[in-house]
């Protein structure tokens, strides 16, 4: 379920939505001017755009984390707050953990990350591990890839019941896995999936977000931008006059509202290393976006570009 542009009017967010004639920067520090998608297990609004930080490694007491953390800075700046990483993601979580703390930002955001252990107590330590890594309140743990995931979730349904996580899901970047993530959809209360969506890769629409909007579970949607592939498609290509009707400044900004504007609860966790690109991305989160027609036309662009 996610604030259709009637119910933000009626939250009294219709001026900052209506006069997109401003400026970006002064919109986006206005925050009822950005759209929030409503997690359906708990009615818990978030910004219906993250960040996916599986490049977010090295050296944490080198110069290479200045880059990181000044896209972490802007993304922040932006109205962002969900983060996805992964402690297969190298020390993504050590990264994290030490960048969020030095910017004061670690008790602003909401962390996701996961495990995928097929041995219990293993998976257990992970966990723990996790925690400490990111020095602060796990909000989302999944199971990565559905890797040992009826064993993994028995603990993670455990600890939400105590407290120690808000939020439980699965994930997988793979359409050989949908049938199998389906699966699990129906068998678990599964707070959120993970799952690959992007102009490049649509097949979840077919199935896996259907059963998403039935079931009540919110979506973060990995590789939105085909990981990186859908910008090689548009190189050199002027962005359409439509984008214009959707406030889309560009092609970035087109790729994440056709997955904002899909009917599921969806928010997009495009991977980024470079703040000017993340500011980008959070501008998606502002001013109209696609309709039913304009998402098939879009479709149809990229059909003709891919
Ligand atoms: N199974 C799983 O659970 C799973 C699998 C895959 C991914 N994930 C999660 O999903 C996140 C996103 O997926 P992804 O990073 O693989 O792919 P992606 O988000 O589709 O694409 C990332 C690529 O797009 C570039 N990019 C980002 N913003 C841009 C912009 N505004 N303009 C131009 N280029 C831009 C990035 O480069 P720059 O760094 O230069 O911006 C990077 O090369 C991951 O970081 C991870 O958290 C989860």
């Amino acid at each position: 379920m996610k604030l259709t542009r009637r119910e933000l009017i009626r939250l009294g967010a219709g001026a900052g939505v209506a006069s997109l004639a401003g400026s970006w920067t002064s919109l986006l520090a206005d925050a009822s001017a950005i759209h929030r998608v409503i997690i359906p297990s708990s009615g818990q609004q978030i910004p219906c755009v993250g960040i996916g930080t599986n490049r977010y490694r090295g050296n944490i007491a080198s110069t290479d984390m200045t880059p990181l953390a000044r896209t972490l800075e802007a993304f922040h700046k932006m109205g962002g707050q969900v983060i996805d990483t992964s402690p297969n993601y190298g020390n993504s979580e050590e990264v994290l953990g030490k960048l969020l703390s030095d910017l004061n930002l670690r008790d602003q955001v909401f962390m996701a990350t996961k495990v995928d252990r097929e041995d219990q107590a293993e998976g257990r330590q992970r966990m723990e591990t996790s925690f400490q890594q990111l020095r602060g309140p796990i909000d989302l743990m999944q199971v990565h890839n559905l890797r040992g995931t009826d064993v993994e979730l028995e603990t993670m349904m455990a600890w939400k019941k105590e407290g120690r996580f808000k939020y439980i899901g699965i994930t997988t970047h793979r359409v050989e896995q949908h049938a199998e993530m389906e699966r699990y959809m129906k068998k678990y209360p599964l707070d959120f999936i993970q799952v690959n969506y992007s102009l490049v890769d649509r097949a979840s629409a077919d199935r896996v977000l259907p059963l998403a909007i039935d079931q009540g579970i919110a979506v973060l949607v990995n590789r939105p931008f085909g990981n990186g592939k859908l910008f090689g498609a548009v190189k050199g290509v002027d962005l359409p006059g439509w984008a214009g009707d959707i406030d889309a400044g560009s092609w970035g900004q087109v790729f994440l509202k056709y997955i904002i504007s899909h009917p599921a609860a969806t928010v997009p966790i495009p991977g980024t290393t470079k703040p000017h690109h993340a500011e980008d991305n959070m501008q998606a989160m502002v001013g109209r976006m696609p309709d039913a027609g304009l998402r098939k036309e879009i479709e149809k662009t990229l059909d003709g570009l891919i």
